[in-house]
């Protein structure tokens, strides 16, 4: 998605700026740009250009320009396309401010027409534009102070927005502001940093100040001043955060998400030794009391994607081993949908990056009719763990490939983990059987690991130059395995741009079966329970009747299925409801691999960001 990046201090800052676009360049983007009040001429010097971040810098190499006040923006077209005109800065009608801009200005449409009403001329099809020439209008045209202009502008602006602007006429000033979308301030010494991620800047200071929600900010090099959207002077404390959190290397790794899905034993046994050490102490994190705990009658999970994957697999853990009535719900449609408000209920919203706008968004409807919410996220410092009334932190470290792996297994431990809790202080079940679950998570961590390294030779050589000829696949399962499917659909999808489609294995001969012929993959999840087990063969047996292409995941003791199979890969006995997790690693290898044969781009696949911060 879209990433904003600022710098006001002592020193010339180009490099500075274009290396925090690089730190966040795995988020995803389609063309990037950087404007500078050059220290030379006293000019806005703006460049901006299609595709990756080092035609950026291969353009600027040429040019002497740098200043001690600079943006940089990487873009993830919305509205317009992906053309170095619509690239950020963008720039009002004198070419002497610039903007850049995380978001979406809903109503700019209006505000264009009211702009071009006073002559201001566009040059862009976005809606970021309008920022640029309503502050030429209040600050150049009008003659208002800058802060009041600030003022005027956001009481105006309708949608979410993370904003900077630089004009030539302020040169000791960057303006900032922010409503949806997160921004945050680096405080260093004599220079001051912007980011919509600290991830930015946390090569030069780990001291960050979150904007809160609807604040705008006057920062200079020595500090900043921050406002409500009233214009009431605002205190807040900054934090000091984890600067472990710098993307790593890919070491020997042709890519990061082969070393992602590499790194899941260790990124489980870590989450579940992190809780295991903050059990005493739960209720710290929880945002609910011992006794809201115990009283707790039924919980819904938010979250988009992998994370509602997680959620919907997450269920079976809390129903089942809590008693606890669990529904997952899409966080983009959960907020069309009618709100009920429940009792003894509590909302957990799933997001590897904390920042996801529909999730984020989903939280703060349920925070409006005054229910509980709790985070489970892997960055400490998101927004969704400022803003929910507790949070959980899986400890999968950074994730830089688009294709989520290691969080969504660390976040099935972690909410494996939290049902168990909940069990056991709902007295469901002894601490010795807590203790047991934790065994579990850690064994089965370990036979993930080991598929993978079972097979992986197999997929990589065998397999996947196979089955590169194939353009679709159904994926099912039934029970927990049917989430799993649409699981490994997307992860197939995302990678591979091959259409993958899950359904419930029950659902087969409602329809989908008139697609099955030879030229079809069906890939089945199987599940140790045996009315499950004898239920896909069943449907295994249709799909053989149909002559299609069968792929199992089955037990060893599973010989029917495994037999009706033109491929499969055995998986050891784990618990049922973390067969899933046991299936977790090979699954994705499986993709990754289908990927790799085809030379796609595996870590940015195309149109797709990391983070997604718009709705
Ligand atoms: C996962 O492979 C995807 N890239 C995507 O579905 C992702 O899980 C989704 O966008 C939610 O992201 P979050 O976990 O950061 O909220």
């Amino acid at each position: 998605m879209c990433s904003v990046v600022g710098y006001i201090g002592k020193n010339k800052s180009r490099d500075t700026v274009l290396d925090g676009l690089t730190r966040l360049e795995y988020r995803g983007y389609d063309s990037a740009g950087f404007a500078c009040i050059d220290s030379e001429t006293k000019h806005l010097v703006v460049a901006k250009k299609i595709g990756q971040l080092s035609n950026l810098k291969q353009s600027l190499k040429n040019q002497s320009s740098d200043g001690f006040l600079s943006l940089g923006h990487t873009r993830w077209a919305t509205h317009g396309a992906a053309t170095e005109q619509n690239a950020h800065p963008h720039v009002d009608c004198t070419s002497s401010l610039a903007v850049v801009h995380n978001g979406i200005i809903e109503n700019h449409t209006s505000l264009k027409k009211i702009l071009e009403h006073e002559d201001h001329a566009f040059k862009t099809e976005t809606d970021s534009e309008v920022l640029a020439h309503l502050f030429e209008q209040y600050t150049i045209d009008e003659k208002m102070p800058p802060l009041q202009a600030m003022q005027k502008m956001v009481e105006q602006l309708e949608g979410a927005y993370a904003f900077c602007i630089i004009s030539e006429h302020y040169p000791d000033s960057l303006f900032i502001a922010r409503k949806g979308s997160p921004l945050c301030i680096g405080l260093g010494e004599g220079e001051m940093f912007v980011g919509s991620d600290p991830l930015a800047f946390t090569d030069k200071t780990n001291r960050v100040l979150f904007l809160p929600e609807k604040s705008y900010a006057l920062v200079h090099k020595d500090g900043y001043a921050l406002y409500d959207f009233s214009g009431n002077v605002l205190s807040v404390q900054s934090q000091i955060v984890d600067t472990s959190w710098i993307a790593g290397e890919k070491g020997d790794h042709e890519h990061y998400m082969l070393k992602e899905i590499y790194e899941q034993k260790h990124a489980i046994d870590k989450t579940v030794r992190f809780f295991q050490s903050i059990h005493t102490t739960i209720f710290d994190y929880l945002g609910i009391t011992q006794e809201e705990l115990q009283n707790l009658e039924s919980i819904t999970f938010l979250g988009c994607g992998t994370s509602a994957h997680a959620g919907k697999l997450a269920q079976f853990f809390f129903e089942q081993k809590a008693g606890i009535q669990t529904r997952c719900e899409l966080a983009s449609e959960f907020r069309h949908k009618t709100f009920f408000k429940q009792k003894n209920h509590l909302y957990i919203a799933i997001s590897q990056s904390g920042e996801t706008a529909d999730t984020l968004e989903a939280i703060r409807l349920v925070q409006e009719h005054g229910q509980a919410t709790l985070a489970l996220t892997n960055v400490a410092s998101s927004t969704l763990v400022r803003e929910c009334d507790g949070f959980l932190l899986t400890q999968a470290g950074p994730e830089i490939a688009v294709a989520s792996t290691k969080a969504f297994s660390t976040q099935l431990a972690a909410l494996y983990w939290l049902a168990h809790c909940v069990a056991y202080h709902k007295k469901s079940i002894s601490h010795k059987q807590f203790q047991e679950s934790e065994t579990e998570l850690f064994t089965t961590a370990e036979i993930l690991e080991n598929v993978i390294e079972q097979y992986k030779h197999e997929i990589m050589m065998d397999c996947a130059p196979f089955y590169k000829k194939y353009k679709e696949f159904i994926f099912i399962g039934r029970h927990n395995s049917f989430p799993f499917a649409e699981e490994a659909a997307l992860k197939l999808k995302e990678i591979s741009y091959v259409f993958a489609q899950a359904y419930p294995a029950g659902e087969l001969k409602h329809g989908p079966l008139a697609l099955v012929d030879e030229f079809l993959p069906v890939v089945i999840f199987s599940h140790p329970d045996p009315v499950i087990y004898q239920k896909l063969l069943s449907n295994a047996q249709e799909i053989k009747a149909r002559k299609g292409h069968i792929i199992v995941f089955a037990l060893e003791h599973q010989k029917e299925l495994l037999s009706l199979a033109h491929r499969a890969f055995i998986i050891p006995a784990v618990p049922s409801l973390l067969f899933p997790l046991a299936m977790t690693g090979i699954m994705q290898f499986f993709c990754y691999a289908l990927a790799k044969v085809s030379g796609h781009a595996i870590d940015k696949p195309r149109n797709l960001a990391k983070s997604v911060t718009v709705e």
